[in-house]
């Protein structure tokens, strides 16, 4: 469930800090916990606004800094119009961290490929974060990421940091042509027509919306991706966040426990485990 002996019941307060606009819907909201929040890339947190409930959210900050937690969220419903109405100094409470996190145990001396639609980039950066501190976690990063314009490009503002570093690929398409945009235009898996990378000593991560991770896991078996090799971040709804409620479950899986990232090879012949 966590990787420490706190009581996940009992939210510890957090001070908002800054809010970093990223697009018309996407917010970054940095906070400061009243005690280090310490999470691995890839664990989720229950954020939660007093009086009004909490939600999900994986923090696109770095696993080194656990005093100082990034949550980067899109506005779609009632808690998520409500936080993007904060303002600094707004107080908070974070449940957690849930979940495994990213198998980062298995990309030393493997290449990395990250996979990010939309929001979905938000989690990944946690990620990215944690490939980019350290030159052994991982041989190479390739980093290809997707969203509908040129307005709706999450962290627009890092990736000209993120393309000059060493080992690191950055490419992003927008889904139709546009006048602000003169790059690749397409669906984000049409960047994984031509990788330069092995199948066989790359893993694949990729987070999005759900139709997407399913022409994406689809494409990466395509080009030669064993199912072991590919996982996807199913962040469906969640209630309980620690394996109690049931309503987070894909087969024998509970996503809050056991994800939200799985392993392809586990899912891909559940019915209607990617809708
Ligand atoms: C493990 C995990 C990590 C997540 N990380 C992030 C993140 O980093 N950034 C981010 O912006 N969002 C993230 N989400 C999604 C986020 O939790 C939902 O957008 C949020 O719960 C919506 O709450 P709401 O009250 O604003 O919307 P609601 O009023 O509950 O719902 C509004 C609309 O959003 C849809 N919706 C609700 N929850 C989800 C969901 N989980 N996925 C897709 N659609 C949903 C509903 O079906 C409805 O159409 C994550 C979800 C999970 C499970
Ligand atoms: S959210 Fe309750 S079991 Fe997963």
């Amino acid at each position: 469930m966590s990787n420490d002996a706190t009581n996940h019941f009992v939210p510890v307060a957090a001070e908002l800090l800054d809010v970093i606009v990223e697009t018309p819907t996407i917010r970054t909201f940095v906070l400061r916990p009243a005690r280090p929040l310490r999470f691995r890339a890839g664990q989720f947190v229950q954020l939660e606004l007093p009086g009004l409930g909490e939600a999900p959210f994986t923090p696109s900050s770095s696993p080194q800094e656990p005093e100082r937690i990034e949550i980067t969220v899109l506005r779609t419903g009632l808690v998520t119009d409500a936080l993007h109405r904060l303002e600094p100094g707004a107080r908070l409470g974070l449940r957690g961290p849930f979940g495994r996190g990213y198998p980062v145990r298995r990309f030393p001396g493997q290449d990395v490929l990250v996979v990010g639609g939309g929001v979905g980039l938000a989690p990944l950066r946690s990620l990215l974060h944690h490939l980019f501190a350290d030159p052994q976690s991982a041989r190479r990063v390739s980093i290809q990421y997707g969203a509908r314009s040129p307005a709706e490009l999450c962290f627009r503002r890092q990736y000209d940091d993120w393309a000059r570093r060493d080992r690191v690929t950055f490419r992003a398409t927008i889904d139709r042509p546009h006048d602000d945009w003169d790059g690749h235009v397409g669906l984000v898996t049409t960047l994984l027509d031509d990788l330069d990378l092995d199948p066989a000593t790359t893993y694949a991560v990729s987070c999005g919306p759900e139709v997407m991770l399913k022409f994406v896991a689809w494409k990466l078996r395509d080009i030669g991706f064993p199912a072991e090799r590919i996982y996807l971040s199913m962040n469906r709804s969640m209630s309980c966040g620690m394996g109690l409620c049931g309503r987070c479950n894909i087969g024998p899986y509970y996503l809050c426990k056991d994800g939200p990232d799985l392993c392809y090879a586990d899912i891909e012949d559940i019915p209607y485990a990617l809708g």
